[in-house]
């Protein structure tokens, strides 16, 4: 199988080489665990160090406030948009469809508009800049549209098999909720193909930040929690280090 880096070196060495190509992998986390910077750094490794141009989708955060946050790591995103190395999207207009939508003579649901006007967002954008690389950050504000557990896998399975026939390596992040290592496992962690959460616990009053790789379908994986840090290079993953968090996890499955 193909490795496709995600240019934070300790996450690669866990990964054996990186992720792998033209596959769904779920980035799970905390607010503020650095799902968006690593999301950032892996379409940035690809832009500048890989030849690989990549595009960012929003569903939540302000594309202003997110260019100038990443600015503080000193990484111009505006820069590599004007090369055509990267295309910055703002969907989060989909949140704000109506009940229904009048598609020629039909209307849509709004459930099945909002997952077909994401996928139809992402391709549009991948043809323009000829993208190798995907983030969708986060899937949230789509999957809560879904209380429905079949609905849900159906729009989430319909998206993954949408990014997949792209052929390009998707990341997709997603928020999570627990303040503990037991948590709710949800649909989207069983159809991803690879899930890799960033957990976030206080020890001593001092912040403990650990990153795992739950699964890497067809990898030969590191399996172990490893340390990681922001700074202002971005994400920084020590993957011959052992992780402060080591609470066995039992998880359950939620509807
Ligand atoms: N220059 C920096 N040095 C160290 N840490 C930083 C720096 N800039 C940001 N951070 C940390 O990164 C966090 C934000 O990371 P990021 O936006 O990637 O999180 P997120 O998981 O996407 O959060 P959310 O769920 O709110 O979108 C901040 O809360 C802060 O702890
Ligand atoms: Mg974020």
């Amino acid at each position: 199988m193909e490795h496709v880096p995600t240019g934070i070196d300790g996450l690669d060495k866990m990964l054996n080489d990186g992720l792998p190509t033209g596959r769904c992998i779920l980035v799970c986390g905390g607010p503020g665990s650095g799902k968006t910077i690593l999301s950032m750094q892996f379409l940035r490794h690809g832009a500048i160090q890989c030849n690989e141009s990549g595009l960012y989708v929003s569903l939540d955060e302000d594309i202003g406030q997110l260019k100038e946050e990443m600015a503080g790591f000193g990484w111009d995103l505006e820069k590599l948009e004007e090369k055509g190395k990267l295309a910055i999207v703002d969907a989060s207009p989909i949140r704000h469809i109506p009940k229904e939508v009048k598609v020629g003579d039909l209307w849509v649901g709004k459930r099945n508009f909002s997952s077909l006007s994401l996928i139809e967002i992402v391709k549009k954008n991948v043809e323009k800049i000829n993208a190798k690389r995907i983030v969708i950050d986060p899937i949230t504000a789509l999957t809560l549209q879904y209380p429905d557990i079949s609905e849900r896998r159906t729009a989430i399975l319909d998206l993954f098999e949408a990014l997949s026939n792209l052929g390009t390596t998707n990341l997709i992040t997603t928020e999570l909720r627990s303040v503990t290592l037991e948590r709710k496992i949800r649909a989207e962690e069983f159809l991803a193909h690879g899930v890799i959460v960033l957990h976030v616990f206080m020890s001593d009053k001092e912040i403990v930040r650990g990153i795992q790789i739950e699964k890497m379908r067809g990898i030969a994986h590191d399996d172990q929690i490893r340390p990681y840090k922001i700074t202002e290079k971005g994400i920084e993953v020590f993957s011959q280090e052992k992780s402060l968090i080591a609470t066995p996890i039992t998880s359950t499955l939620q509807v």
